[in-house]
């Protein structure tokens, strides 16, 4: 299976949401990563063909989206960012009711409702009202209905909105068994969500595609770019005027250790810290150099 976009672009007015994005996907794992604003919806609403692209085209193993129709929409699984819960639906109602939407018959859609509510620890509440769940368990149902028709390709907009560590942890491992065969493309602003699911890192800024690599390499673009400094209160509040401070924190005796993103040495006595995810984010995504954090 392969998904291909090519040379996709959304535009709203003179706003260009998505710019010229050429990806091909096999079956694996998407971490979509962006700020605010970079796109990532815009993108996924494409490719759930809910949104029609200004130009270029999205293809499923050589064939546009059109020509697919109904065919695509049996393959997909589509959790959107702002999707709407009907408060007053129990969770199995809403489960069946989006299963017959999907078109699925009854009895399969009773069968797979008890097991997915079971997979996403929703059963001793399959019969409560949508209205007393909270955030993560709202997100949960949300991916339950994605997944209701088994989709080998599975798009969703930021998923870990809203949940707590303990619930993150629990969808990242629900994901992972998901994933098996499919094409999950997923979307985010924290990057700690994508760093242990993601097979593959999409960085997204500004509409265009930044970054198309495999997680397990990703950090290596950061390599000898990462330091680590101490130094004394006052300096360190110069020094994170000017350079990418990633991180900061009290030492002993007044002193401050920061993390600095620079591509040379930033300081005597500066020494390589080994590269994450974040860092390479935060080095890509660091508008304003003369920022000061603060220290708390
Ligand atoms: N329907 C729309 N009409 C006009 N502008 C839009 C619309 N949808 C998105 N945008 C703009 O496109 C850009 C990308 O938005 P979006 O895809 O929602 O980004 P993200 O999901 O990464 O936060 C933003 O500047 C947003 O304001
Ligand atoms: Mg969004």
């Amino acid at each position: 299976m392969e998904l291909e976009l090519d040379k996709l672009t959304k535009q709203f007015g003179r706003k260009t949401a998505v710019n010229q994005m050429s990806i091909q996907m096999q079956p694996g794992v998407y971490g979509m990563l962006g700020a605010n604003g970079a796109g990532k919806t815009t993108l996924m609403r494409m490719i759930c063909g809910v949104l029609n692209p200004t130009q270029g085209n999205i293809y499923l193993d050589g064939r546009t989206l059109k020509e697919l129709g109904e065919n695509y929409r049996n393959v997909l699984g589509y959790l959107p960012q702002d999707f709407g819960y009907y408060p007053d639906f129990t969770a199995k109602d809403f489960m069946l009711y989006i299963a017959a939407l999907k078109g699925m018959n009854l009895q399969e859609a009773k069968c797979r409702s008890t097991e997915l509510l079971g997979l996403v620890g929703l059963t001793e509440v399959a019969a409560k009202r949508i209205r007393t769940f909270s955030g993560g368990m709202k997100q949960r149902l949300g991916i339950a209905q994605a997944v209701l028709n088994n989709p080998s390709i599975l798009v969703l907009d930021e998923p870990t909105a809203g949940l707590d560590p303990k619930e993150r942890v629990h969808f990242r491992n629900l994901i992972a068994s998901f994933s098996k065969d499919k094409i999950v493309i997923l979307s985010t602003h924290i990057v700690s969500d994508l760093e242990y699911i993601s097979d593959t890192i999409l960085m997204i800024k500004d509409g265009k595609l930044l970054i198309n690599r495999p997680a397990d390499s990703i950090a290596h673009e950061m390599d000898g770019k990462v330091w680590s400094c101490v130094l004394p209160k006052q300096e360190a509040e110069a020094v994170s005027r000017s350079f990418c401070v990633a991180n900061l924190h009290h030492g002993e005796e007044d002193r401050v250790i920061l993390r600095v993103l620079s591509d040379t040495i930033p300081m005597e006595g500066a020494v390589n810290e080994a590269p994450t995810l974040e860092d390479l984010y935060l080095y890509h995504f660091h508008n304003n150099p003369n920022e000061y954090r603060g220290l708390q």
